[in-house]
């Protein structure tokens, strides 16, 4: 296209500067040159939570939030989530191609035979108080493996580094399930190499005396589907984390830790828990009148309900309420998906959520299903993490090979005091 450029005139000077426009962005270092003074530093750009800045250039996830569009590298979600695995779209994400048969089996092979964990990290597993936050042992247990794993820090050889992203995806369900068993007093279950992914995770949370586990395969599917579902979603808050982490150069399962802790918050992947509170807080559906009221009233937020960058209905959203109809026809219902099914009705006719142009995102009905499948609400964010593990490494892996890379570091708009001296205590007003 001709003239991809932007002409910038800066009315404190009256110089004006050319900047070029490449794939619909300027460079921000561009603003440097841009001095209102001799001696200025140059003009940045001011974005608190970086609304509207690209940290990267990436090939791995697309998404546009208008039309509810969401691509693992060029593949629709839709497709993905009906006819592909887990494993296969982990495989996908890191490698930027579907794998061939023989690809596909030598992953398989290879992720289900790295499941078991060292025996030590059972034992410092044990160390936590009974009603430890599951999150918060998959923290601590994930940035632990660095210590069992040294050579982890070379993460310019190519070869250690796939061996570790292979361990991180293997070994996440076995910490997830270690940290269920944990909170309710169960022995643990050791990973089941005849099971699938999904399989073996439903094997490590609920086998008790039975000699073999057998997934129930509507639930070992319907996880699979969610996996798939929460895989990558580009730059969001975790993903950045594991990115911004990572770029001073850790081992991965310390950026990994990070991204766990980033992802542990409400307004992340706490929501799913938080959406479940609010859906037995309501209780009934006569209440839900009253408590869209409240909201609209700015007391509280809908929890499930908006996007940074959807703006009409998730796109994972409807392929999850689909699965909970079936997940419910072989499980029973879940008393609180009436409540939630009005919900997204009321709120959807409602002025205030189309105006803003609020929608259900992936958190709303999740949480449901996993209720419905016995898992307590504290593990909903650690199946998000588990899920979230191969978009965070691929992620982190594109990110180290980026020629431009650097450690980040942002710049600050500084409004403090100015030099001031040290002031003795006795004579501080
Ligand atoms: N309920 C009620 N009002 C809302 C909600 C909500 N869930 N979300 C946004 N709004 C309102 C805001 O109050 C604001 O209104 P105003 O313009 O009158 O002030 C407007 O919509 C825009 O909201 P922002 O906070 O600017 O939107 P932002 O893009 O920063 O936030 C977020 C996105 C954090 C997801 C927000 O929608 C939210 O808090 N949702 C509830 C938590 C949630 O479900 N998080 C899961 C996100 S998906 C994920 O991480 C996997």
């Amino acid at each position: 296209m001709a003239n991809e450029t932007l002409t910038i005139t800066d009315n404190r000077t009256g110089k004006t500067y050319e900047i070029p426009v490449t794939h619909g962005t300027i460079r921000a270092m561009d603003l440097r040159q841009i001095k209102g003074s001799e001696g200025d530093f140059g003009l940045m750009s001011y974005d608190p939570a970086l609304e509207n800045t690209a940290s990267c250039k990436s090939k791995i996830t697309y998404i546009d939030g208008d039309k509810g569009i969401l691509l693992y590298r060029g593949y629709p979600i839709e497709q993905l989530a009906e006819k592909s695995d887990y494993l296969e779209v982990a495989y996908l994400l890191l490698y930027g191609e579907l794998p061939t048969e023989s690809q596909y089996k030598k992953w398989v092979h290879d992720i289900t035979y790295h499941t078991i964990i060292h025996e030590k990290v059972k034992k410092f597993m044990d160390g936590y108080r009974h009603d430890a936050h599951p999150v918060g042992m998959l923290i601590s247990t994930v940035g632990a493996l660095s210590t069992f794993y040294p050579e982890a820090k070379e993460i310019f050889n190519s070869e250690i580094r796939e061996i570790q992203i292979n361990r991180l995806i293997s070994k996440m369900p076995t910490l997830a399930a270690f940290s269920y068993r944990h909170t309710v007093g169960l022995p643990y279950v050791y990973p089941d190499n005849d099971l699938s992914y999904a399989g073996n995770f439903l094997n490590m949370m609920f086998k008790m005396t039975e000699l073999k586990y057998k997934p129930n395969p509507v639930i070992e599917r319907a996880i699979d589907i969610l996996f798939i579902l929460h895989a990558d979603h580009e730059q969001n808050c975790s993903t950045s984390a594991m990115r911004s982490v990572g770029s001073s150069l850790p081992d991965p399962y310390s950026a990994t830790a990070a991204a766990i802790a980033a992802l542990y918050g409400p307004l992340h992947g706490g929501a799913n828990e938080e959406v479940l509170h609010m859906l037995k807080e309501i209780g009934s559906k006569d209440k839900i009148p009253e408590y869209i009221k409240k909201v609209k009233a700015g007391e509280f937020r809908l929890m499930g309900f908006g996007h940074r960058v959807y703006k009409s209905y998730d796109p994972r959203a409807k392929i999850i309420k689909q699965i909970a109809h079936e997940v419910f026809e072989v499980i029973g219902k879940n008393p609180l998906l009436d409540i939630a099914l009005e919900l997204e009705r009321i709120a959807l006719e409602d002025e205030y959520f189309v105006k803003r142009r609020l929608y259900p995102n992936v958190d709303f009905y999740s949480g449901l299903i996993y209720q419905s499948m016995g898992l307590p609400t504290s593990m909903f964010t650690v199946l998000f993490a588990i899920a979230r593990t191969s978009g965070w490494l691929s992620q982190w892996k594109e990110m180290l090979l980026d020629e431009e890379r650097k450690i980040v570091r942002p710049r600050q708009v500084y409004l403090g005091s100015d030099r001031r001296d040290y002031v003795p205590l006795e004579e501080r007003g």
